[in-house]
């Protein structure tokens, strides 16, 4: 039986960060690794949060790299959950660069990550429903419907190996 369902507040999170020197590539902007680093661990947390319990990241989809981000800027990464399985979880992510001596401010990256909940042996385990009210939270949770369904249709196409 499903546990108690939660809201996308209830779990949501912010993070922020600075663009240090080790943060960078050649090019003195954020390197994309770094970038997808702090997307993960945010929507780790937001998962967690979710389900109360470990989770690991199963897939990354749609992770559009839209503007660079510059050395000393501020960085904003926002995360909550957009939709929820059986065991599996998508979170939502958006980070945004903030000039902090102008308070200019872009959308850079957005990505879209599956988590699934681990019971003590490591399994997947049920998580509590999400309860979803506004009206973004129901267009989140709709695109995310649209995306398992579409990922199950490419696999299905597509010819694997493993
Ligand atoms: C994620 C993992 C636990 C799933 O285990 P599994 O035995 O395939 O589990 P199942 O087939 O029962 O799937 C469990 C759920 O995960 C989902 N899932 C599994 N692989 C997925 C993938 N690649 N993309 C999206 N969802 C996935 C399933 O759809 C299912 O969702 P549901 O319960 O909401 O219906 C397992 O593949 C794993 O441990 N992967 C490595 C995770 C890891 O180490 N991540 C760190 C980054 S490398």
């Amino acid at each position: 039986m499903k546990k108690n369902s939660k809201t996308p507040s209830e779990s949501s999170i912010e993070m922020r960060e600075m663009v240090m020197p080790h943060h960078t590539n050649p090019q003195n902007t954020v390197f994309g690794g770094t970038v997808m680093s702090w997307i993960d661990i945010a929507a780790a947390m937001v998962a967690a949060r979710h389900c109360g319990r470990p989770v690991v990241t199963a897939h990354i989809s749609d992770i559009d790299f839209i503007a660079p981000i510059k050395m000393g800027y501020h960085v904003l990464i926002q995360a909550s959950l957009n939709y929820v399985g059986r065991s599996s979880m998508i979170v939502g992510v958006k980070v945004t660069s903030e000039n902090p001596y102008t308070g200019e401010s872009r959308t850079t990256t957005k990505a879209y990550l599956t988590f699934v909940a681990l019971d003590d042996l490591s399994r997947p385990i049920e998580v509590p429903e999400l309860k979803i009210e506004t009206e973004d939270e129901i267009r989140r949770f709709e695109n995310a419907k649209k995306r398992v369904a579409m990922k199950k249709s490419v696999q299905n196409t597509l010819q694997q190996k493993t």
